[in-house]
């Protein structure tokens, strides 16, 4: 794997995948100097708190995405804690996935899901765009890259309009969700590329999780194996992406 980025910030970090995340960038031969991983209930991230006792440079820091003094306080923190150097990799993974289909969908799940699986991650990564920018002119190296600056926000394969079909029908908040995320990241691709910032989707595949399905076929270290390979080859060309967990693009 190329040498990792140096600094990142993690949603949702108490379980699943973006505990996992912090697990293996945490423990990679050359890892990061600085993962703050965030996560609603600091006090009883039991599995993240260990991997921070172990690993001090993990910094746990707490963060309701929903809420924008939270985020305000969270980028104060974050300023402390990077102490001038600049944010490379931002993971926007925290989200929901709450059932309803055609006949029980309401309008509360509808405007919940949105405002935590697409309004949040785009102003998330409006605080941090001072950070990242810093990241992006204090890196060296030439072209877009995940050590350089580079937000993902992590997706559905579910989010594929050209790809929905009758098997995969229902889940209207979910589904409409993360296919607008990716019309976020697709902005965002094209309105960072001048900063040297790489931004884009990425789906972890279907991955046995809280949120995903007891039969699903990848284990969260799979999934995440493949998602951390697939972000270390990341270049120019992926900038506004909907790139699947094995680097392959999902149609949009
Ligand atoms: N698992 C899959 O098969 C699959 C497939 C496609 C995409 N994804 C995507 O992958 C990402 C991670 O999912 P996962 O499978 O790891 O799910 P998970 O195990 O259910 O974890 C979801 C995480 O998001 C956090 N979260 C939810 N709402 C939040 C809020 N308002 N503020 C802050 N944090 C919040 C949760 O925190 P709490 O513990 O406090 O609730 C938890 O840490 C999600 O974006 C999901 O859509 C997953």
């Amino acid at each position: 794997m190329n040498a990792p980025p140096q600094t990142v910030l993690i949603t949702g970090c108490n379980r699943g995948l973006g505990l996992e995340f912090v697990r293996q960038l945490a423990t990679l031969a050359s890892s990061p100097s600085c993962i703050i991983a965030t996560c609603r209930k600091p006090d009883n991230a039991v599995a993240l708190r260990k991997i921070s006792n172990k690993y001090p440079f993990v910094h746990i820091l707490q963060l309701e995405v929903t809420d924008r003094e939270n985020i305000k306080k969270l980028k104060e923190q974050v300023r402390d804690i990077l102490q001038g150097r600049g944010l490379n990799l931002l993971i926007n993974n925290a989200g929901v996935g709450p059932g309803g289909d055609l006949y029980d969908v309401t309008e509360e799940i509808m405007m919940n899901t949105f405002k935590i699986n697409v309004v949040a991650p785009l102003l998330i990564t409006q605080a941090f765009l001072p950070f990242l920018k810093t990241a992006a002119k204090t890196t060296e190296g030439i072209g877009l890259s995940w050590r350089k600056a580079a937000v993902v926000n992590i997706s559905s394969r579910l989010a594929s309009i050209e790809t929905n079909d009758e098997f995969l029908v229902g889940r209207y908040s979910y589904k409409t969700s993360k296919a607008a995320l990716n019309m976020v990241s697709k902005n965002l691709g094209v309105d960072l590329r001048e900063d040297c910032i790489l931004a884009l989707s990425l789906s972890p595949g279907s991955v046995r999780t809280d949120m995903g399905v007891p039969s699903a076929p990848l284990l969260p270290h799979q999934s995440v194996e493949m998602m951390l390979q697939v972000m270390a080859g990341l270049n120019e060309d992926d900038s506004g992406a909907f790139l699947n967990f094995t680097g392959e693009l999902i149609p949009w």
